[in-house]
C-alpha cells in the first residue's frame, strides 16, 4: 500500500472510552475527516450494531466490522474510531497499522459502566447480571490486543473530553514524524 504523506489518527479501546467525542474532537482540529466504523456498518446495513447482534450474531458483526475497518483504512486524512473489539482481529489490526498512528483509550472500569450502563446499544453489556464484573473481565482479556496494537496510551479517566482529545493530539503529533517506523511495531 502507498502511505499517504501523513498518517490517519486511529482510535482503539474499550467502550464508553470516548473515541468517537473525543475521535470528532482531534479530526476538527487536524481538518481531518471522521468515521467510525460502527456507524459505517449500521449506515451500510440500514439496521442497529444491536440489531445484528441479536438477529444475525456476533460472527456476521464481526465480518461487517472487518470490511468497515478495510474500507476505512484505505482513506486519507481521517480520523476512525474503532469498536472495542476490532483489534482482536490480527488482520484489522495489521491494516489499521498500515493506515496510521494507532491511540489506545484507556477508562477505568468504574467510569466504563458510568458511561455506558447496561444501555441496549452495548449488545455485549446488555443484560449482564453483574456488569461491573463483566467490564472487568472483558477488559482484562482484551488488555493485551490493546496493548500489543497501540502506539501510545491515553489514559482518559477523569479528564475533560477537551483535554483528553489535546492528549491525544499531541501523542499523535509525536508520533506522525516516525511513522510507519514507530517504536515497538512488529511490522515495522
Ligand atoms: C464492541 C464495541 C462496540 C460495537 C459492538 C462490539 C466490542 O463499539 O462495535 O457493540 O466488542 O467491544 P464501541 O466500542 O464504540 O462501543
Amino acid at each position: 500500500m502507498v502511505h499517504s504523506l501523513t498518517p490517519n489518527l486511529i482510535l482503539i479501546g474499550f467502550m464508553g472510552t470516548g473515541k468517537s467525542t473525543i475521535g470528532r474532537l482531534c479530526a476538527r482540529a487536524l481538518r481531518f475527516r471522521f468515521a467510525d466504523t460502527d456507524a459505517l456498518i449500521e449506515r451500510r446495513t440500514r439496521r442497529t450494531v444491536s440489531a445484528i447482534f441479536s438477529e444475525e450474531g456476533e460472527p456476521e458483526f464481526r465480518r461487517l466490522e472487518a470490511q468497515a475497518v478495510n474500507d476505512l483504512a484505505m482513506r486519507a486524512n481521517v480520523v476512525i474510531a474503532t469498536g472495542g473489539g476490532a483489534v482482536l482481529n490480527p488482520a484489522n489490526t495489521s491494516v489499521l497499522q498500515v493506515s496510521g498512528v494507532l491511540i489506545w483509550l484507556h477508562v477505568e472500569p468504574e467510569e466504563i459502566l458510568r458511561r455506558c450502563g447496561t444501555r441496549e446499544s452495548r449488545p455485549l453489556l446488555a443484560g449482564a447480571a453483574a456488569p461491573l464484573d463483566r467490564i472487568r473481565e472483558m477488559l482484562t482479556a482484551r488488555e493485551p490486543y490493546y496493548r500489543a496494537a497501540a502506539d501510545a496510551c491515553v489514559i482518559t479517566t477523569g479528564a475533560r473530553r477537551e483535554d483528553a482529545a489535546a492528549a491525544v493530539l499531541e501523542a499523535y503529533h509525536g508520533l506522525a514524524s516516525q511513522w510507519p517506523h514507530l517504536p515497538g511495531r512488529r511490522s515495522s
